[in-house]
């Protein structure tokens, strides 16, 4: 898991795994940002992390190229991005093609590429938003889509109130598209992601 923040989709999909809901480990996190408050959460159970921050490697390519040399020295099946605030070069993207998600504060298409897609779709007057779990393509924030949810804006509401409806959907969201993935459940067609039903004993 990639992160760059509070961590709170790690926590999410971490209470998750520990609840039995999704049949995944998470063996490894990174953050880009040594302070990164969401590191506590894998430190605490003693998952592996990985700083890999600019005062260490100052280049993006020299950083990038550490995270995915351990990203692959873990033997991953599957990267997922929360929070974490770099765009990924396209060697690291090609790597891990079909491999690798994003959760996005926003229904894609709308409100994509930018770090504040929740003002901007309160800015705009959307009235339903919501939060998208994709891949990821070089084409940033236009990689097929696994799971969208969607939350009302409501008249009286606040980025930071948006904000936190919309993240309570992604903690519910991120859990659902790595458990179809565990589950060997997607299937990716062009722009479209298939859902295969659950196999049947
Ligand atoms: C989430 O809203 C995610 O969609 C966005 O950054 C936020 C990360 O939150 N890309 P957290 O670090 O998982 O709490």
């Amino acid at each position: 898991m990639l992160i760059s923040g509070r961590g709170s989709n790690l926590l999410a999909l971490l209470t998750a795994i520990e609840r039995g809901e999704v049949p995944a480990e998470i063996v490894l996190v990174v953050s880009n940002r040594a302070d990164a408050a969401g590191l506590a959460h894998a430190r605490s159970r003693a998952i592996a992390t990985l700083t890999a921050d600019r005062s260490r490697y100052p280049k993006r390519a020299d950083r990038q190229q550490r995270i995915l040399s351990a990203l692959l020295a873990a033997d991953v099946d599957l990267v997922v991005c929360a929070g974490f605030d770099e765009i990924l070069r396209t060697e690291i993207v090609a790597e891990l093609s079909g491999r690798m998600m994003n959760v996005h504060p926003s229904l894609l298409p709308a409100f994509g590429q930018t770090l504040n897609a929740q003002a901007e779709a309160l800015a705009y007057g959307a009235k339903v938003t919501g939060c998208t779990v994709h891949f990821v393509t070089d084409d940033l924030d236009a990689g097929p889509i696994v799971v969208q949810r969607t939350v009302p804006v409501l008249e009286d509401d606040t980025v930071e109130s948006l904000s936190a409806r919309i993240v309570a959907e992604e903690h519910k969201a991120l859990p659902e598209a790595v458990r179809l993935y565990a589950e060997g459940r997607l299937v990716i067609e062009g722009r479209r992601v298939r859902i295969l039903d659950a196999a049947v004993d």
